[in-house]
Order: C-alpha cells, then structure tokens, then sequence
C-alpha cells in the first residue's frame, strides 16, 4: 500500500451517493502568509513537507470558488475553469493533476462535471500565494459536495476541516493552512501536540494579545506571474548543500516562536520573522541553478524598513514569500502612523499596495 493510502481519509469504495447529483456549491478561502516557511518535500512522498511550518491567514486577500456539478456516464474528468469570467485554460493541467491525485480520497468526482468559477482580491502568481487560496477554497467546495452526497458520512465538523485541509494540501502544500484562521501549523513538530504532516491544524497553545491583532501591509513589487515557481524551489532542496543546517535551524525557530508568541515579545518575534524570509530566500540563491526572487525594490523596502525602525523604535518586520513581493507585520496600535509613514516613504517603490492583516 503506498504512503497516501495508509490514513484515514482513504475509502476504497465511497459507500451510498444520493441522487441528486447536480448542484452548485461555493466557498471562500484566504491567503496566509508563513512565519515559519515550509521548504523542501520529502523524497517519493505526495506534498510531505521536509520542515513544519506555521503561518497566519490572512484578511482581504482571499479567493471566492463557486463550483457547479452534474451527474455523467463517462468516469474520466470533465471541468472547465472560468477565471474573473473567463475561460482559463492555461489552469487546466494543474486542476486536473489535482483530481486526479484526490480521486483517490472522493472516488464519487468522476461522476460529475464540473465548471469552476472562480475571481481573486488579489494578483494571481505574484508571490501572495494564489495557489494557497485558490486550492484550498476549491477543496472546501469539493468537501460541501461530499457532505451533499455521500449521505452515510455524516461529516463532523472536524472532519470536514481535516479532510479539506487534507486534500488542499495535495493541491498546494501551503494551502492546507488557509483552511482555518488565525496561526495554522502544517508539518510534524515534537512541540507542537497533535502536528502532523498529513493536514494543517489551528496553533494549539497560548497566544498574547499582542499577537492576535496584527496588521500586514502587502507591498507588491512585481506584480508579473513569477519566472520560478516554489514547485520548482522544493525541488532543489534535494542535495541542497545547506538543506541539514536549514531544516535545523527551522525547527529551533519553531521552539523559539513557541515561547516568544507565549511571552508577547514583538522584536523577538520580528527578528525571527525576517530571519527566516531571509532564510528562504538564501536557499533559493544558493540551490543549483541559483535564482533570485528579490528585485532592486524588495531591497529598497527592506533597508527602508530597517532605517525606519531604527530612528521611530516602531514594531514593523518583513517578511517574504516565494517572490519579489513585502509583507510588512506590525502590531494594529501602531496602525495610522505606520501607513503613513508607508504611503510617503514606501509608495514609489511598490506596484500596488494592499492593506491587509491577520486574521
Ligand atoms: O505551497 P507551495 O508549494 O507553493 O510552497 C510555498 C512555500 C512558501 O510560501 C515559500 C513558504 C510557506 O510555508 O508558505
């Protein structure tokens, strides 16, 4: 039995669909943004990640998916996909990977045809992860479906997050985090009770307050899809030269993040943020072939900050995702002069500025 079929989601045969088998069903997901970043995947296994990882969802930035169903005769996959109401068949490969990969899991989706409608609030491929929101919205449709018609599941509520988060993951590794709100950890950790690889679940320890209302300002730098994908960045932690000392180090971050989110310390906290953006960042320029997501601009931002925090002894840290682009975190008190100061001093360097925070 291969690695994917020994857990508890896997149903050989999906015991008794109900008839009515046309329907529409939507669901809207977030977007997160990882504080510890998840990099590398684990050797012959389906989206396994290498380190855990634990991100905040966040608000505004999200994608709305409305998936309508029909019952056919042929059992290979039918779907069109119309994105902000237009045929997207360039999507097409990586939805239908996905069924394939999940069919698995919901035997019962190769009984319908499906078109897919579905918009962002956001750039789509720009480094705020699309994938994260989109497949993990697209699973939470998929979970509606299978709580409409296979009708002796009587799914818990539970097992509706689990098992959409489950299958986001197999989508998009990160997306199995924008199931739910808030600190989300994905990946096994031995400090983190009930962690696990398989699906995400909400941080399960004490947060201070500090730390549950927290602005991010998105400054998009480039707002073209990315010439690298992360597919490809997972990829080349295989025989990466540093990949021991990263994964060391992700999961010591993890232990230190565990107590500083216990404690409310904002610099700690923001020192380790950036640490690890720029860890993963170091990784990507030190992988072979070697790339570089940062453009002049996500530099400029960066110093910026740095300068800024320096002179004001404000709370504001970066941090980035697998791109050009800057999420800036700082604490929802010190909102109105952050943005000003954002909008004078930030503003020329960036595409687009979106005012989000953390959910
Ligand atoms: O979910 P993927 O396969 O696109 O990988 C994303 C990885 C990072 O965004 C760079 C880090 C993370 O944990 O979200």
């Amino acid at each position: 039995m291969n690695f994917e079929k020994k857990n508890f989601f896997y149903r050989k045969k999906q015991s008794t669909i109900v008839d009515h088998t046309n329907g529409v069903v939507t669901s809207k997901s977030h977007s997160n943004i990882a504080l510890i970043k998840y990099w590398g995947k684990q050797n012959n296994k389906i989206q396994i990640p290498l380190n855990s990882s634990i991100s905040y969802s966040l608000g505004k930035v999200y994608t709305v998916t409305r998936l309508i169903y029909k019952e056919k005769k042929q059992r290979n996959f039918s779907i069109r996909i119309l994105f902000s109401g237009k045929e997207k068949t360039s999507f097409l490969p990586k939805i239908l990977e996905f069924f394939h990969r999940i069919s698995l899991y919901c035997s019962y989706l190769r009984d319908l045809n499906f078109i897919i409608e579905t918009y962002n609030t956001f750039p789509h491929s720009s480094g705020i992860a699309s994938s994260a929101s989109s497949m993990s919205a697209l699973a939470l449709c998929i979970m509606k479906i299978e709580k409409k018609l296979v009708s002796s599941l009587n799914l818990k509520e539970d097992f509706f997050f689990k098992k959409a988060s489950f299958l986001s993951r197999l989508g998009s590794g990160s997306a199995c985090r924008s199931i739910y709100p808030g600190l989300v950890v994905w990946g096994f950790h031995k400090s983190i009770k009930g962690s696990n690889n398989l699906y995400a679940i909400p941080y399960p320890y004490e947060v201070h307050s500090i730390f549950t209302k927290i602005e991010n300002t998105i400054l998009i730098i480039d707002d073209k899809p990315k010439k690298i994908l992360s597919s490809k960045g997972h990829q080349l932690m295989k025989n990466h030269p540093y990949a021991r000392d990263r994964l060391k180090c992700a999961n010591k971050n993890m232990n230190r993040l565990i107590s500083i989110l216990k404690i409310g310390d904002f610099q700690e906290f923001g020192e380790l943020i950036e640490h690890e953006a720029l860890s993963l960042h170091a990784m990507i320029m030190t992988s072979r072939p070697y790339f570089l997501w940062m453009k002049p601009n996500t530099l400029n931002v960066i110093h910026s900050v740095w300068d800024f925090r320096k002179h004001s002894n404000k709370n504001i840290y970066f941090t980035l995702d697998a791109g050009a682009n800057v999420h800036l975190l700082y604490p929802i008190q010190e909102k109105t002069f952050i943005l000003k100061w954002i909008y004078s001093d930030l503003f020329s360097y960036c595409k687009k500025i979106i005012e989000s925070f953390c959910l």
